[in-house]
C-alpha cells in the first residue's frame, strides 16, 4: 500500500479560516480573545517561535502582547506578573515560553498560571482533568494529532492505538486524549520489549522520541494511520522520528516532516485561546 498524504499544512490552513469567523463572532457578541506571551531572557530562537505567535494572533484578529522579562528576574517576581495577568480581563490565554533559565523553578511558573488562562494545558489542573475526562484545555501538539487523525475520516472509537514516547508534553496527553476517544491505548517507551511486535498491530501509531528515522516500516500494520511527532535536523535535512520511504509504503495515512504536525501547534494554541474566551469570559 502506498499512503495517503495527512498534509498539516493544508489543514491548518482551513482551520485558520474556521477560526478567523469564530473570532468575528466573539467580536460581534462584545468579547474579544486575547493572549499574552512572556519571554524571559533573549534566546534567539524563543524570540523567532514568540514572534510567529504573535503574528498569527494579529492574521486571527486576537489582541496580543509580548511581554519580555530580563534572564536575571527572580521567579517570585515572574510569578508576581502572572498573578496579574491572571487578574487582566483583557487575556483569555497567558503563554510563559519555554524553557526558562535555570534558576527558575519552571513547574512552579506554569502552576500559577490559571487553569482557565493556561492555553498551553500545561497546568497539573489541566492535564489531571485530561486524566478524569472532564472539559480541559489539551496541550497544542497532542490537539493537533487528534485533529489530524481525524481528517483522515478513521473513527479513533475503538481502534488499537500505539504512542511510542511518554513526555509529559505529548507522549502522555496525546495517549489520554486517544482514551476519552474511546480507543484501545498501549504506550510504548525506550524500556519497551518487543516494540516493533506491539507498533506493528496498531491501527494508529503515534511516533514522538526525538530520535531521527527509529521508526522505519516493519513497525507498521498495513493500512495504519501513522503521525510522526519528531523533527531533528541531520545533515542539513529535517528528517522525523519515522523512516518515510519504508513506513509509506505500509501505512494507509501518514504525516510528512516537515509539514504535518508542526504546522498544527502554532493554530491549536490559538484555538485554545479562542475556546478559553469563549468558555470563561
Ligand atoms: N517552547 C517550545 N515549545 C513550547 C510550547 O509548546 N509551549 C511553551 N510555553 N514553550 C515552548
Amino acid at each position: 500500500m502506498s499512503a495517503s498524504i495527512i498534509d498539516g499544512k493544508k489543514i491548518a490552513a482551513d482551520i485558520k479560516e474556521e477560526l478567523k469567523v469564530r473570532v468575528a463572532d466573539l467580536k460581534k457578541a462584545g468579547k474579544a480573545p486575547g493572549l499574552v506571551v512572556i519571554q524571559v531572557g533573549e534566546d534567539p530562537a524563543s524570540s523567532v517561535y514568540v514572534g510567529k505567535k504573535h503574528q498569527m494572533c494579529e492574521e486571527l484578529g486576537i489582541y496580543s502582547e509580548v511581554i519580555k522579562l530580563p534572564e536575571s528576574i527572580s521567579e517570585d517576581d515572574l510569578i508576581g506578573r502572572i498573578e496579574e495577568l491572571n487578574r487582566d480581563e483583557r487575556f483569555h490565554g497567558i503563554l510563559v515560553q519555554l524553557p526558562l533559565p535555570a534558576h527558575i523553578d519552571t513547574d512552579a511558573v506554569i502552576e500559577s498560571i490559571s487553569y482557565e488562562k493556561d492555553v498551553d494545558g500545561f497546568t497539573t489542573q489541566n492535564t489531571g482533568r485530561l486524566m478524569c475526562g472532564m472539559d480541559c484545555t489539551l496541550a497544542c501538539t497532542p490537539k493537533g494529532i487528534i485533529e489530524l487523525i481525524k481528517s483522515t475520516g478513521i473513527d479513533i472509537c475503538g481502534k488499537d492505538a500505539v504512542v511510542i514516547g511518554r513526555s509529559n508534553i505529548v507522549g502522555k496527553p496525546v495517549a489520554m486524549a486517544l482514551l476519552k476517544e474511546s480507543a484501545t491505548v498501549t504506550m510504548c517507551h525506550s524500556k519497551t520489549r518487543d516494540l516493533a511486535g506491539i507498533a506493528s498491530k496498531a491501527d494508529i501509531l503515534v511516533v514522538s522520541i526525538g530520535k531521527p528515522e527509529a521508526i522505519d516500516g516493519s513497525y507498521v500494520k498495513e493500512g495504519a494511520v501513522v503521525i510522526d511527532v519528531g523533527i531533528s535536523r541531520v545533515d542539513g535535512k529535517l528528517k522525523g522520528d519515522v523512516e518515510f520511504e519504508s513506513a509509506s509504503e505500509k501505512a494507509g495515512y501518514i504525516t510528512p516532516v516537515p509539514g504535518g504536525v508542526g504546522p498544527m501547534t502554532i493554530i491549536m494554541l490559538m484555538k485554545n485561546t479562542i475556546e478559553a474566551c469563549e468558555r470563561f469570559s
